[in-house]
């Protein structure tokens, strides 16, 4: 995974994910591990963005232990508290006021067009929370409040990310320089897994079969069954061709395990088969995935100190936001 910068100072990079109780080898490819990259360079700011996660229905009960196993899997990979900020959304009350505030600059026409909106909502449009319509406003003020020019995001949030700058831009238009515009960072040769039971869709929390992920808890034991039972294709030769679509995942998942070249990997198999593929492929991550695991497991169990980590980063990350959102509050004129 490759960001790239020409820009020597360190910038001001924010990222969000909303807090859910199975975090897959998806989410670990796809975010954590490039997060730690994004650590080195910049000024990272990452969030638990947990207010998001109360815009459908949720246990109260899930929702504490999902906050605590993000913050865990963020620290269990390298994320160092003491250079990255690492909060927690609903600490800092900044977001929910700064996102009152450009609701009334956002219109009903832009929020309407989101497609994840629409998505989420289906053909029950009136029944569903006027949270889950607004969401897109709250992430703006989530990024806005930071000042940040990064936002690494996956596609689906890009256009919730051009939302974010036309409402910096509309801000800035009317009431002079305030807001950084950011932009989106969409990471190029980003890891795009596969349902391991279902390889034209991607790999989801929301699946039906657990079957269909690798989850970072799951056991050595459960991990060769997942993967022996991965859907792959009949024909012999071991091959990485993205028509394959069940094989190239498992060789992209291989290849991120080890560092190496999926088609090198492909061609040191070409005769072995799917099998011994499959054997090796679940030794490989389940060595991968033991020191992370072992370290979330130890964070996990001792909830006081994940807590006492947590509160640090959000007070860090409250002074940001209320400065900034104190100079909104001037520019609009609601203070005396
Ligand atoms: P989500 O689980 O959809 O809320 O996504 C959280 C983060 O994990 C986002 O940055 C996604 O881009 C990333 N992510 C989710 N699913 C996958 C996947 N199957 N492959 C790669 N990255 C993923
Ligand atoms: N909506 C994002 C997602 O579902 C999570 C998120 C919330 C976010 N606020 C953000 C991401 C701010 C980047 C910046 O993935």
């Amino acid at each position: 995974m490759s960001y790239s910068y020409s820009d020597p100072f360190p910038m001001r990079v924010l990222t969000g994910i909303q807090p859910t109780n199975v975090l897959h080898i998806g989410n670990l490819f796809g975010a954590l591990i490039p997060a730690l990259e994004l650590q080195k360079e910049n000024d990272l700011y990452m969030m638990i963005a947990d207010y998001h996660a109360i815009t459908v229905p949720h246990e109260a009960h899930a929702l504490n232990e999902s906050i605590l196993t993000v913050a865990a899997a963020y620290l269990a990979v390298g994320i160092d508290p003491t250079k990255t900020v690492l909060f927690q959304q609903s600490q800092i009350s900044a977001h929910t006021e700064l996102a009152w505030i450009l609701e009334t600059i956002a219109y009903m026409g832009e929020a309407k067009r989101m497609t994840q909106f629409k998505d989420k909502s289906g053909d029950k449009q009136d029944n569903v929370s006027v949270g889950l319509f607004a969401y897109p406003i709250l992430m703006a003020a989530d990024i806005l409040l930071y000042d940040a020019k990064n936002v690494p995001v996956g596609h689906d949030q890009k256009q919730h990310l051009e939302l974010a700058r036309d409402l910096a831009q509309r801000f800035n238009s009317s009431h002079g320089q305030t807001f950084v515009v950011p932009d989106p960072l969409i990471c190029k040769h980003g890891a795009r897994l596969k349902s391991l039971t279902e390889p034209d869709k991607k790999m989801s929390k929301s699946a039906a079969s657990a079957k269909s992920y690798i989850s970072l808890m799951d056991d050595p034991d459960l991990i060769h069954k997942k993967i022996r039972s991965a859907v792959t294709d009949s024909q012999q030769l071991i091959t990485f061709d993205e028509s394959r679509e069940g094989l190239y995942n498992l060789l992209t998942i291989f290849s991120l395990a080890t560092g190496r070249p999926a088609d090198e990997i492909a061609n040191e198999y070409i005769e072995k088969g799917m099998k011994e593929l499959k054997d090796n492929l679940s030794e490989v991550l389940c060595s991968y995935l033991l020191p992370i695991q072992t370290k979330m497991k130890k964070l996990l169990g001792d909830k006081q100190e994940l807590t006492r980590i947590i509160n640090n980063g959000s007070a860090s990350a409250k002074k940001v936001a209320d400065a900034k959102l104190k100079e909104v509050k001037k520019k609009i004129g609601v203070i005396l």
